[in-house]
């Protein structure tokens, strides 16, 4: 193992710049996340949170910049070369097969075969009863079809199929825009579960009051660019606020190219 593991960050995103005809979606915009760090991704509608980080998963090319994984320039220039350096993305529709169960969910398109050649079912649940353990305990539902399951165990069970083949860097984009209370808090056990493991996550969201306890750091962009990053012990909600709506960094945050000039 890497001795650098601490100072050397996972991801390190330099310089980003992408843009859509004539609007750029994504400025010069840098970011970076460590080994189990949470660095929450925040900013109005529009500001280029997804565009940035569909970069990272390959699903689009950037126009500039560079990405490094542990200290390395990284060729990511598709979704199989993310997934390749262990990047892995749960988007807010979950794309799971509503009508089949977990275990099937978790093997969607990689199914295990027997040595007969037919489905290995019994692995396949052995392996999702190992993994959905290690995440979300409490998880029994087992033989039913994931359309049955609440929110919060669907989230389980996406989260269950990224990491199945050994992801170290999570995307999550907008993980509880759609879950009541109780569910919120179980994926923020999930996100708590992770971390320990040593995964990065980027969590993207729009609103401060979803991620802003789950986070290390807070990285703010508006119109494209990175008002600033802190970590989240240097700054209030409130000056987050301020960064997400007006752009303007507090003290306790480091300035981006789309700090407003004071
Ligand atoms: N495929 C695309 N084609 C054209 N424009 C795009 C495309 N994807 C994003 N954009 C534009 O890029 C900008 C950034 O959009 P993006 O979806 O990254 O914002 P966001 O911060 O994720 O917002 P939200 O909180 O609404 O998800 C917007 O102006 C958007 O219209
Ligand atoms: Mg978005």
């Amino acid at each position: 193992m890497n001795t650098n593991n601490q100072i050397q960050p996972l991801v390190d995103m330099r310089n980003i710049s992408i843009s859509f005809g004539g609007i750029h979606a994504v400025d010069d915009a840098s970011v970076d996340l460590f080994a189990g760090e949470v660095v929450a991704l925040l900013g109005h509608n529009g500001a280029g949170k997804s565009t940035l980080i569909k970069i990272l998963s390959g699903a689009y090319q950037r126009d500039a910049g560079e990405i490094h994984i542990d200290g390395s320039a990284a060729t990511i220039d598709n979704p199989r070369d993310a997934k390749g350096y262990g990047i892995e993305t749960i988007y807010q529709t979950l794309a799971l097969a509503d009508n089949v169960d977990t275990a099937a969910n978790l093997y969607l398109g990689r199914e295990l075969l027997t040595s007969w050649g037919t489905l290995d079912d019994v692995a396949m649940e052995a392996k999702a009863r190992e993994v959905m353990g290690r995440l979300n305990p409490r998880f029994q539902r087992f033989k039913d079809p994931v359309k049955a399951l609440s929110g919060g165990q669907r989230q389980s069970v996406a989260i269950a199929r990224a990491i199945l083949f050994n992801a170290r860097i999570l995307i999550m984009d907008e993980p509880t825009a759609a879950l009541g209370p109780e569910e919120t808090a179980q994926v923020s056990e999930l996100i708590l579960q992770l971390k320990s493991e040593g995964i990065g996550i980027f969590l993207i969201s729009h609103d401060i009051h979803d991620v802003f306890d789950l986070a290390d750091r807070v990285a703010v962009m508006k119109n494209g660019q990175v008002v600033g990053h802190a970590k989240t012990g240097d700054v209030d909600k409130d000056e987050v606020l301020g960064m997400i709506i007006l752009g303007k960094c507090p003290p306790g945050a480091t300035p981006g190219p789309g700090a407003l000039s004071s």
